[in-house]
């Protein structure tokens, strides 16, 4: 008998605890909807069927976290915990100082509050919204860099997250080395679609930021799901371990942003982690201010646990190649159908194109919110516009178009299954049947910062 390869990619897990869904009428949906402001947001979650608001903290964790858990060590400074999680990110990272935080944005604050300053400018391939929001709390400038294919949904290249290394190095010359204080890569590129960076680009953007005496960061929140993509995509990589090119990503940086809710594996948790000892003595010291002492920095001992593990169960070339897989089945049967969707697909998400779809829905009526309202009300599935309800409020009170008008479904990590997906495909397929009968929304209430978590919306006609 010879071995034999099958093409089946399965769960790389069977399930020992489950999580009963709650079915819902579509009179029920609609009438949640209509209480909710027709915001998805506002939804009581056992009121969704599929939840694809967010890939962030909605993973299952396996039986070795949950053990770790158990195990923990809750004592407020040297926690054994803490050991074991410093241990785990300088292993992966090759950073010399880790310091916990709550979540990503919590490591994010530290940083930018230390090293960003009125004037100066944080380039980045594209920030996601919370970055972006910490840089400009800082006073300074955040500029977004992403090379050209990234701009174009249908555009096939396999690295769409790359930066653009000309327009760096213009920004470079522009603005001059002592007013740049970072140069940040988002791997992978969430607000672009979860597209990877490559390995040369990392080392291109590395080269310039050092030949300029700049730190680099990686926002390194799905670092796991990027180093896949370069095994897959990039020549020289195929025969390596993801915890190699892990390794090797992170030795180009000087530092990073990390949000362990999406390849942490955990529900709640992050890090900052940096080489520079007098830098980190500073951001300790604000850490200790907002997030707690150094040794648990806003978690529980439990917490560190299940980061520990979830960092390299998240590397588990079988899970990658699920992982990775479970969202390109997705895309492919859309495309397969004529659904526009940004292509190739990312790393934990689907973006449906709604302004392509719904072409009789102007940006200003919202056509991302109309899509994604229809498909919670036929199949009880909830994603996330990212588009001109989330971007198209601006400072000054006016409204624009924003560049792309989205909708996300991000995938919880290890959650559903194959089957899950293809009632998704369906529901999808029927809401493109009927893409010609949504109505578009306007806005009746909105907070000045921020609305789409908040904002109060109703369709414009009956459908
Ligand atoms: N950076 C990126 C690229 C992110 O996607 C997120 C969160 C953060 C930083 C902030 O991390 O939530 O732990 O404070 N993204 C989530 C999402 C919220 O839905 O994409 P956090």
């Amino acid at each position: 008998m010879r071995d034999f390869q099958p093409n089946t990619i399965i769960e790389p897990f069977r399930i020992r605890s489950v999580e009963p869904l709650r079915f819902t009428t579509f009179e029920e949906r609609d009438q949640a909807l209509r209480r909710a402001g027709y915001n998805p947001f506002l939804l009581h979650a056992d009121e969704v069927l599929i939840d694809l608001l967010t890939d962030s903290g909605t993973g299952a964790m396996s039986s070795r976290q949950w053990a770790g858990m158990i195990a923990s060590d809750e004592s407020y400074a040297g926690a054994t915990s803490f050991y074991k999680f410093e241990a785990a990110v300088r292993d992966i990272t090759g950073f010399k100082h880790v310091l916990p935080t709550h979540q990503g944005r919590a490591a994010e604050h530290i940083l930018f509050t230390t090293i960003a300053r009125p004037s100066h400018v944080i380039p980045n391939n594209t920030h996601f919204d919370t970055t972006r929001a910490h840089v400009e709390h800082a006073g300074a400038e955040a500029v977004d860099l992403v090379i050209d294919a990234g701009h174009h949904p249908r555009l096939i290249h396999p690295f769409k997250g790359n930066m653009d290394l000309d327009a760096l190095a213009s920004v470079i010359r522009e603005t001059g080395p002592d007013r740049i204080p970072a140069i940040m890569l988002t791997v992978t590129n969430n607000s672009g679609g979860g597209q990877p960076v490559s390995m040369a680009n990392i080392r291109a953007v590395s080269d310039l930021a050092h030949r300029h005496g700049i730190p680099f960061f990686l926002d390194a929140c799905r670092f796991a799901e990027n180093a896949w993509f370069i095994k897959t995509r990039e020549p020289g990589y195929a025969d390596k371990a993801p915890l190699d090119i892990a390794r090797e990503m992170f030795s180009y940086a000087d530092g990073c942003t990390m949000s362990a809710k999406k390849d942490g594996m955990a529900n709640i948790g992050g890090f900052l982690a940096l080489n520079d000892d007098a830098l980190a003595a500073q951001c300790r010291g604000l850490e200790i201010l907002t997030e707690g002492f150094p040794t648990y920095g806003g978690m529980a001992g439990y917490d560190l646990e299940a980061i520990a593990q979830g960092l390299y169960e998240a590397l588990d070339p079988h899970y990658l190649h699920y992982r990775i897989r479970s969202i390109a089945y997705l895309g492919d049967k859309l495309v397969a159908a004529g659904v526009p969707i940004v292509q190739p697909t990312g790393g934990h998400a689907v973006y449906l194109d709604a302004r392509e779809m719904l072409p009789h829905i102007p940006p200003l009526q919202y056509p991302g919110w109309a899509l994604n309202n229809a498909l919670y009300l036929l199949g009880g599935v909830r994603g996330v516009e990212i588009g001109t309800v989330m971007f198209g409020l601006r400072p000054d009170g006016s409204e624009g178009p924003a560049a792309m008008d989205l909708v996300r479904l991000a995938f919880p990590r290890r959650v559903y299954t194959q089957s899950h997906v293809d009632y998704l495909v369906e529901v999808i397929l029927e809401v493109y049947a009927r893409r010609e009968r949504l109505p578009g929304y306007r806005i009746v209430w909105q907070s000045p910062t921020l609305r789409h978590f908040t904002a109060r919306l109703e369709p414009l006609s009956e459908s």
